[in-house]
């Protein structure tokens, strides 16, 4: 039985795609390894957001090459796979296959073409028309929470941003095979779902199966009413577009106790003028009406966020208007990013004119305000009870476990193993700016 190491960079769908690879693999059997040194194929799924990530890949096959020469083989799927197609064969001719953002389902095809003698081809092709969206028990990247994509690719082309490239135009799948297959991992027993897609706020759907008893501003607003009406303990959605986000998503969550009170609402500026440039389509003030009314929710959502700095012509008043949104907003978490041009992308035609050292201090300045303002944010949690999934051993030390509360906080708890898949009520009794810590108190189910 080969043995295939599977290693995947980059966001929620890029591992939700690695669960299907091994899915498929699993079921042809392969066996899956997490051991690089004894696998017999090697495959990286890649990421190719920011320049690091895509530099990561060539360091990776570069080890694994040094270490074992041309004994195993090397496939590269994912984003940067779909974008450099049979250009990646100049950049690292070691590289065996790869296979684009919508091929992995014909990963066995590609290995058996390699083990019969072919070699450095590219299949950048469409997915087959029975590609199979489940995943198998033993491949989830966890046994209590799942990810499910509901659309794929996106249609903004915000001016910095590759994945309209890497991952196509927006495809919305079927509500009614979305909520079959909730129905499904609530059988067996998963607490959380995470809807996930680039845009999920753009989901729309060719046919409204599924939806027609749910009602709704728009075809998102009522899938997140279908799904918790399948009693789900818990649903998460990411990554929210603010244009697209309707304010009737925090009605939907008022009403449903189980769409949980998290919105990852990513802002990249504070400044009109970078707005613009980047084309996100809206302006901070429409995107600090949208904060209000999150803010109105009595469930007190947490609300998270991503930011570019040093984007082509930003300047000290732009930043400072970066500052402002900062302090306005008040998230409960920020993952602030150096802006890298993306080759073929309308940004990377503009001067990178913001310098290195710039782009360094404006990261620390908005971080050190940002970690300010989380701190006292996490704060307002000691001595409160929250509800906890606890999801794993905690690495903590003097701590059992780890988990999330609906809000998608880390916390860190002291409580016995048997809690594992449990969503537990956790007394905090110290915050960090980033981690809460508690202990078990009272009920569990
Ligand atoms: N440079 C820096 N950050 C980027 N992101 C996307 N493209 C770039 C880029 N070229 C960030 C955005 C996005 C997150 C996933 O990555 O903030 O929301
Ligand atoms: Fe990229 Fe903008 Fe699409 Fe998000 S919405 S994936 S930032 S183009």
């Amino acid at each position: 039985m080969k043995k295939v190491y599977l290693e995947t960079f980059g966001c929620q769908m890029n591992v939700s795609d690695s669960e299907r690879v091994s899915t498929v693999l699993e079921s042809e059997n392969f066996e899956l390894t997490s051991d690089e040194h004894s696998a017999d194929i090697v495959l990286f799924n890649t990421c190719s957001v920011r320049e690091k990530a895509e530099h990561k890949l060539y360091t990776r096959i570069g080890e694994v090459r040094a270490q074992h020469s041309n004994k195993k083989i090397v496939g590269v799927l994912g984003c940067v796979a779909q974008l450099e197609g049979e250009t990646l064969f100049d950049k690292n001719p070691s590289i065996d296959f790869v296979l684009g953002t919508k091929a992995s389902g014909r990963i066995v095809q590609a290995i058996e073409k390699v083990l019969g003698g072919e070699s450095r081809f590219a299949d950048l092709g469409e997915r087959d028309p029975d590609y199979l969206w489940s995943v198998s028990q033993t491949q989830k990247h966890s046994r209590h929470i799942s990810f499910v994509p509901i659309i794929e690719g996106c249609n903004k082309f915000c001016t910095y941003c590759i994945v309209p490239f890497s991952r196509g135009r927006e495809i919305s799948l079927p509500a009614a095979e979305i909520i079959r297959h909730i129905q499904n991992l609530r059988r067996e027993g998963v607490r959380e779902v995470h809807l996930i897609g680039q845009n999920v706020n753009s989901y729309r759907p060719k046919r409204l199966e599924g939806l027609e008893e749910f009602r709704g501003a728009t075809h998102f607003s009522r899938l997140l009413r279908a799904v918790a009406a399948t009693g789900i303990e818990r649903i998460k959605f990411t990554t929210s577009f603010p244009r697209d986000f309707h304010t009737d998503i925090v009605e939907a969550i008022n009403e449903n106790e189980n769409l949980c009170n998290w919105v990852h609402l990513p802002v990249q500026s504070g400044s009109n003028k970078i707005l613009r440039l980047m084309r996100r389509g809206h302006s901070i003030e429409n995107y600090f009406q949208r904060i209000d009314k999150i803010k109105s929710s009595n469930r007190n959502i947490s609300l998270t966020t991503d930011i570019i700095i040093g984007f082509p012509d930003e300047t000290e008043s732009d930043f400072e208007d970066s500052l402002k949104m900062l302090d306005y907003c008040q998230f409960d978490s920020a993952y602030i990013f150096k802006y890298s041009p993306r080759s073929g992308t309308p940004a990377s035609q503009m001067t990178d004119n913001v310098s290195a050292g710039e782009k360094k201090q404006r990261f620390t300045e908005l971080e050190n305000r940002q970690r300010s303002n989380q701190t006292k944010i996490f704060q307002t949690f000691l001595n409160k009870q929250v509800s906890v999934l606890a999801e794993n051993y905690s690495g903590k030390e003097g701590f059992d476990l780890s988990g999330r509360t609906s809000c998608h906080k880390v916390v860190h708890l002291k409580g016995s193993p048997e809690l594992i898949g449990k969503i537990v009520d956790v007394k905090i009794f110290e915050a960090k700016s980033n981690t809460l810590y508690g202990k078990v108190v009272g009920n569990f189910i």
